[in-house]
């Protein structure tokens, strides 16, 4: 079968099963093309929360799928390859979460979207990159938080909310090597370009603190990914140097033909999310395969904490 009969029998397939396909803003070209809705964290939720199809195809990682499942039970969802996961979510497992609310039992949990249905059963608050400082800020003032399992998303949500937050040491092994970039030497390569960085990276925090504090660093823009591309859209510049997954280049570059992207590393590049291809969306479709189905007694613990982030965004 060549591509273009896979595609064709994918639009067939969703058509006649009344599925729905959801990919992350890291998906490979040709999947964020085939998708029905392309996004980030937060809106894959939301549209996984609200979906009128009765199969949910999820172009993404497992937590993802997980996430659609909890908050979706009558649907059923599909990931196209059950190996994608994420260092993220792997950087917490539940026991060390129990280990950690032991030793502050008044603290109110915010987990970062990318766990697992385990830890955010025993999670107060959900949140995603674009709604981290909104829920945290949700949150009566004198409150102990602890927030995990992101590093660097957690300095910046604290940074910006002058919160003090108790911070789980975790991270991405793509995002937290981004922290290892010289960004001076790019803004001298590209020096009419506008910085774009997601939080999740290794060089947030301190380029946030930077650019209060040093003119070369100023125009940095700190966003999610649906963040970045609402920036792309009604931006003035041309050029623009971006701090993340290089899958998002794909949606920039159709947004805005005429402008030029630079990765800030084409090394930035989630092994994870590339393991969905069009053959396997196809397959998955075909066979109704791989089902992820939280038990429903845990997805009722962990859809609190990913309902109570709805009601916030
Ligand atoms: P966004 O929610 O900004 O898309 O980021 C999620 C993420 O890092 C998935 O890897
Ligand atoms: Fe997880 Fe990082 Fe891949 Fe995102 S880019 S799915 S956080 S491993």
């Amino acid at each position: 079968m060549t591509d273009q009969q896979m595609i064709d029998e994918i639009h067939r397939l969703k058509n006649k099963k009344n599925a729905v396909i959801l990919a992350h803003n890291y998906q490979i070209g040709p999947i964020q093309d085939i998708a029905d809705y392309v996004g980030d964290s937060l809106g894959l939720s939301q549209v996984a929360a609200s979906t009128s199809a009765d199969i949910i195809i999820f172009c993404g990682v497992h937590f993802m799928a997980e996430t659609a499942s909890i908050i979706s039970p009558n649907k059923k969802v599909l990931i196209p390859d059950t190996e994608a996961g994420c260092s993220l979510a792997a950087s917490i497992t539940a026991d060390e979460l129990k280990q950690w609310k032991s030793e502050n039992p008044e603290a109110i949990v915010v987990s970062y979207v990318n766990t697992t249905a385990e830890v955010k059963a025993l999670t107060d608050y959900c949140c995603t990159s674009s709604n981290a400082v909104k829920v945290v800020e949700a949150i009566p003032e004198g409150k102990d938080i602890l927030f995990l399992p992101d590093r660097f998303l957690g300095s910046y949500v604290s940074a910006i909310t002058g919160r003090d937050i108790k911070i789980w040491q975790g991270g991405c092994h793509v995002h937290e090597k981004i922290g290892e970039i010289n960004f001076d030497d790019a803004r001298a390569k590209h020096p009419k370009a506008d910085f774009l960085i997601h939080p999740e990276c290794g060089c947030s925090t301190s380029c946030l603190l930077k650019s209060t504090m040093y003119e070369a660093c100023k125009n940095l823009k700190i966003f999610s990914t649906d963040g970045m591309l609402n920036y792309v859209k009604d931006a003035e510049s041309k050029e623009f140097v971006v701090a993340t997954e290089v899958g998002i280049l794909h949606r920039m570059k159709k947004i805005k033909p005429a402008s030029e992207f630079y990765p800030v590393s084409q090394d930035s590049v989630c092994e994870y999310m590339k393991m969905i291809t069009v053959e396997k969306l196809y397959n998955s479709l075909l066979h109704d395969r791989y089902e992820v189905k939280v038990p429903e007694e845990l997805a009722a613990k962990a859809r609190l904490s990913i309902e109570r982030m709805l009601e916030i965004t």
